[in-house]
């Protein structure tokens, strides 16, 4: 029998999750682990997110409400190895041996990259540039096929190609070419600025958490940015929200396609966030879950590590 492609893919812990997140990355996740045609392996990037300025008091945290998050909304442990990044030891070791094959000026050029030194000037770390290093090695520590991210990501995906290819062809490796697999959920924008992507980096107001109290979600649709008709730019991104959670035809008329989206939307998310809520009041059952997780992805990474070490001359 063949074995099912595998798919890897990461998510960092940096705080609450929105409803941008959800569409556009984890009911994918979810999805293709449902389907039963993968061998899916999701983890929680815990490693990148010290990348970008954190609070080390609040980092647990951050892992455990994303762990639990993860499993409200359909990841299920007994269908897919769910793991924390830094508990493998492997990630950072791998990274290691690939940087020695990519140049700098490779690192440089990412857009990602540019972004976020623009964004945080006064801590433009060696991990900002050399991040998608240790995401090349997230996937291919597992020999990961399919990897679905959102399109943001392309550049990375391509880079980490770029690395295997490098890596089978000085060493004799055999790691895969992985592919992206794209969401064809809509992008989903700010609901107060919609030309700009939903990001919590724009402020609270612009993003929807699911697992916020209704009240604060209440207040937040109701003063969403729609345009003046159905037709408008500005109603785009509402719209595909509004299709997704609502099962009727948009009327046009706002005010009542905003009470609709408010029921609807805590309906969705009501029982999930239950079991949210549940998930993290027992912290313990969570680390068993990671540490099941961990049984099954450290072998699969300490022979592909094993064995690379071996070709590039280690003893
Ligand atoms: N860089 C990804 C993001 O910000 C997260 C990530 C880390 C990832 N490692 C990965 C995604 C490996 C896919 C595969 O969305």
């Amino acid at each position: 029998m063949k074995s099912k492609p595998r798919i890897v893919s990461g998510i960092q812990p940096s705080g609450k999750l929105h409803v941008g997140n959800y569409l556009g990355a984890i009911k994918n996740f979810v999805d293709l682990q449902n389907s039963g045609d993968y061998d899916c392996f999701y983890f929680i990037a815990d490693l990148h997110s010290l990348s970008e300025t954190y609070d080390p008091r609040k980092k647990r945290e951050d892992v455990y409400e994303l762990l639990a998050s993860l499993l409200a909304l359909g990841l299920d442990p007994n269908k897919s190895t769910i793991f924390l990044q830094s508990q493998i030891t492997g990630h950072t070791e791998l990274a290691w041996l690939f940087s020695t094959v990519i140049p700098v000026s490779e690192l440089e050029r990412m857009t990602q990259y540019k972004n976020k030194a623009a964004r945080q000037k006064t801590n433009i770390n060696a991990a900002l540039l050399t991040y998608p290093i240790l995401q090349a090695a997230d996937v291919l520590l597992y020999n990961g096929e399919l990897v679905p991210v959102g399109k943001d990501q392309e550049q990375h995906i391509e880079l980490i190609r770029v690395i295997a290819k490098k890596m089978n062809a000085k060493f004799g490796t055999a790691f895969p070419e992985s592919k992206p697999l794209f969401t064809h959920a809509p992008k989903i924008m700010s609901i107060r600025d919609p030309q700009k992507k939903m990001s919590k980096s724009l402020g609270d107001a612009h993003v929807l958490n699911i697992f916020d109290d209704e009240a604060s979600n209440v207040k937040k649709i109701a003063k969403a940015v729609t345009g003046t008709d159905l037709n408008s730019p500005d109603a785009k991104s509402f719209l595909a929200l509004y299709t997704h959670f609502c099962d009727q035809n948009p009327s046009g008329n706002f005010s009542d396609m905003k009470a609709e989206l408010t029921i609807a939307f805590t309906k969705y998310f009501l029982h999930k966030r239950e079991t949210y809520l549940e998930l993290l009041n027992k912290p313990k059952n969570l680390d068993v879950i990671l540490d099941k997780g961990r049984a099954k992805a450290q072998p699969i990474a300490t022979e592909t590590l094993n064995k690379t070490k071996q070709k590039m001359g280690l003893l």
